[in-house]
């Protein structure tokens, strides 16, 4: 039993930085071709410079889910494509506030990044999965997307939806061969997690984790690789909660 990516076309979105760089990271060095999203046109320049110069096999793409435009533009970009094999919706922002401070643009930028772009792209990519007959898509969800916790309110209400979003796509698609599923990672050490969390708040989570330790992003790609790959053949419409056992104490 192996991994098999070759000729294999996968677009992660957020895939500059943090879980989704990892997961590119990841289906690279397996052979696929990636396609993968930033928010920031320099450093993609620059990326792509850099990939040109070696097996051409990853592909970087500015776009920015809050700008109509850039998305536009981008969705443009991705139905040019004849084949998409796999799709991560990673891309996420949390910004955190107690529900009587939030505020409406919060909530609309957190709709977007976390929800309205994965739909757009499950709307862009499945016709073309559906026309090959085949294709594997993971949401990227969160721990707060089963459970929450104060000043999650926003940010839980976008990624409860996103598995929403997963199991309904599921029923559409499998048929076609395409499986949809929802990732949701516990606390993972990255720059959203550095942010929101002070180093006396990640030592008294680690201890309260059953495994002990906050996840690599290692934990949460292999997960994500799985269910893209060859050998996830009839799981769909599922979350898998990645969390150390954090969800059961
Ligand atoms: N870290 C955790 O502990 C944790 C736990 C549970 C779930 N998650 C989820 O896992 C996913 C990845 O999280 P992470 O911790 O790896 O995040 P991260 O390190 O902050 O990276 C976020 C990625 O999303 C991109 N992004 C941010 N705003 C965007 C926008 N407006 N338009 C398009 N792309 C945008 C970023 O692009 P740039 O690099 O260009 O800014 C970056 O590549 C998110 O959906 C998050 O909610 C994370």
């Amino acid at each position: 039993m192996q991994f098999d990516f070759r000729n294999k076309i996968i677009l992660i979105t957020g895939g500059t930085r943090g879980i989704g760089k990892q997961v590119a990271d990841d289906l690279y060095s397996l052979g696929a071709t990636v396609l993968i999203t930033g928010t920031n046109p320099k450093e993609v320049k620059t990326l792509n410079e850099a990939a040109e110069k070696g097996s051409k096999k990853k592909i970087y793409f500015a776009v920015d889910f809050l700008k109509p435009e850039s998305v536009n533009q981008f969705l443009k970009e991705v139905k040019k494509y004849n084949r998409i094999d796999g799709l991560v919706n990673n891309a996420g922002i949390n910004r955190l506030n107690p529900i009587q401070n939030a505020q409406v643009s919060d909530w609309d930028d957190m709709l977007n990044v976390n929800l309205t772009s994965p739909f757009l792209l499950l709307n862009a990519i499945s016709p073309i999965m559906i026309q090959n007959g085949y294709g594997r898509i993971v949401n990227i969800s969160s721990i707060f997307g089963v459970i929450s916790k104060e000043k999650r309110s926003v940010y839980s209400a976008t990624k409860f939806g996103i598995h929403g979003l997963t199991v309904g796509c599921s029923n559409d698609l499998a048929r076609y061969n395409v499986l949809v599923n929802t990732v949701s990672p516990g606390f993972v050490l990255t720059d959203l997690t550095k942010k929101n969390l002070t180093k006396t708040e990640m030592a008294t989570l680690s201890e309260i984790i059953p495994i002990k330790r906050m996840a690599e992003t290692k934990d949460i790609s292999n997960v994500v690789v799985f269910l893209l790959s060859n050998l996830n053949h009839y799981l769909t419409g599922q979350n898998i909660v990645v969390d150390g056992g954090y969800t059961n104490v």
